[in-house]
C-alpha cells in the first residue's frame, strides 16, 4: 500500500526538512562542472516539491544556501544566486497554482535590494494560500538566527515591554524565521554526511533524523518514501517512555 493511500497518518511527518548535499560530488563523479550538480540540483527540488504535495506533507523545508557558503568560489555564489532568482521567475507561478505558500527564511541585510524583493514578491503572492509551506532557507544559518531572536528579545526587555522573567520558549520561538510553522518532524541529509551545519538547531530538539547515501541531484520520491517508512518506525518519545512501556 503506498503511503499516500495508507489511512494510519499517525506517525506521517507533517513537517519534512532536507538538507540538500552532495550536488558537487555527484558532477565529480560524471567528471561535470559542479554548477551542473547544482542545476540538477533544482530539479531534483522540484521533483520533490511535486511529490510531497502529493504525499500531503504540510510544509517542506529545504536548505539552498548556508551563511557559511560564502567560504565558496565567487563564480559558484554567483551561480547559486542565478538558480535562485531564476528559480523565482521559472517557478513560483507554479507553485503559486498549487497553492503553495512560500516562506524565505535566512539573513536578508546582506542580499541585494533586487534579490530582496524578489523573495518578498515570492512571500506576498503567495501568503494566503492554503496547500502546502515551502520553506527556503536562504542565507540561512541557525546561530546567527537565534542570535537575532535573543537581540530582538533584549530590546524588548530595555524598551521595558518584557519582564526577563516572563521569557518563555514561545517567546523564543516566535522570534525565529520559522515562527508561526510546527518543528519538523523528519530532518532528511542527502550524500551520507550525518551533522546539522548550523540548520534549524532550535527547531529540531525533538525532530527524527534520516541520512541517504544519494546525493542530493539524484534524490527522487523513492528515496524520499523511504525516509518515510524509516520515520514510521521511529518511536517518538519527546523525553518521554516508549509507547510500548505499560
Ligand atoms: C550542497 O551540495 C548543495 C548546496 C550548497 C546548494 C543547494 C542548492 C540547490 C539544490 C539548488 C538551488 C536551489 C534553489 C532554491 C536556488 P554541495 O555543493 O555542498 O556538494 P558537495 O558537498 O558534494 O560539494
Amino acid at each position: 500500500m503506498s503511503i499516500k493511500t495508507d489511512i494510519d497518518r499517525k506517525k506521517f511527518p507533517e513537517h519534512v526538512a532536507i538538507i540538500m548535499d552532495g550536488n558537487g560530488r555527484w558532477a565529480q563523479e560524471r567528471s561535470l562542472p559542479r554548477s551542473a550538480g547544482h542545476k540538477q540540483g533544482v530539479m531534483a527540488l522540484r521533483d520533490t516539491v511535486r511529490a510531497a504535495v502529493e504525499l500531503g506533507i504540510k510544509v517542506l523545508t529545504v536548505y539552498s544556501f548556508s551563511s557559511e557558503n560564502w567560504s565558496r568560489p565567487q563564480a559558484e555564489i554567483k551561480y547559486l544566486f542565478k538558480l535562485l532568482e531564476r528559480f523565482v521567475r521559472q517557478d513560483v507561478a507554479e507553485l503559486h497554482s498549487h497553492s503553495i505558500r512560500i516562506k524565505i527564511i535566512g539573513q536578508r541585510s546582506n542580499l541585494t535590494r533586487k534579490l530582496v524583493e524578489m523573495l518578498e514578491y515570492c512571500e506576498d503572492l503567495t501568503k494566503d494560500n492554503t496547500g502546502m509551506t515551502l520553506v527556503v532557507a536562504f542565507n540561512y544559518g541557525a546561530r546567527n538566527e537565534m542570535t537575532s531572536a535573543v537581540k530582538a528579545l533584549a530590546q524588548r526587555v530595555a524598551d521595558g515591554e518584557l519582564n526577563p522573567n516572563e521569557i518563555t520558549e514561545q517567546h523564543i520561538a516566535a522570534h525565529m524565521g520559522t515562527s508561526g510553522i510546527p518543528d519538523p518532524d523528519l530532518l532528511i541529509r542527502t550524500s551520507g554526511e550525518q551533522r546539522l551545519s548550523n540548520f534549524l538547531l532550535w527547531q529540531c530538539a525533538y525532530t527524527e533524523f534520516v541520512f541517504v547515501r544519494e546525493h542530493w541531484p539524484a534524490f527522487n520520491k523513492d528515496v524520499l518514501e523511504s525516509t518515510i517508512e524509516e520515520f514510521r518506525t521511529r518511536d517518538r518519545r519527546y523525553g518521554g517512555l516508549a509507547t510500548s512501556t505499560g
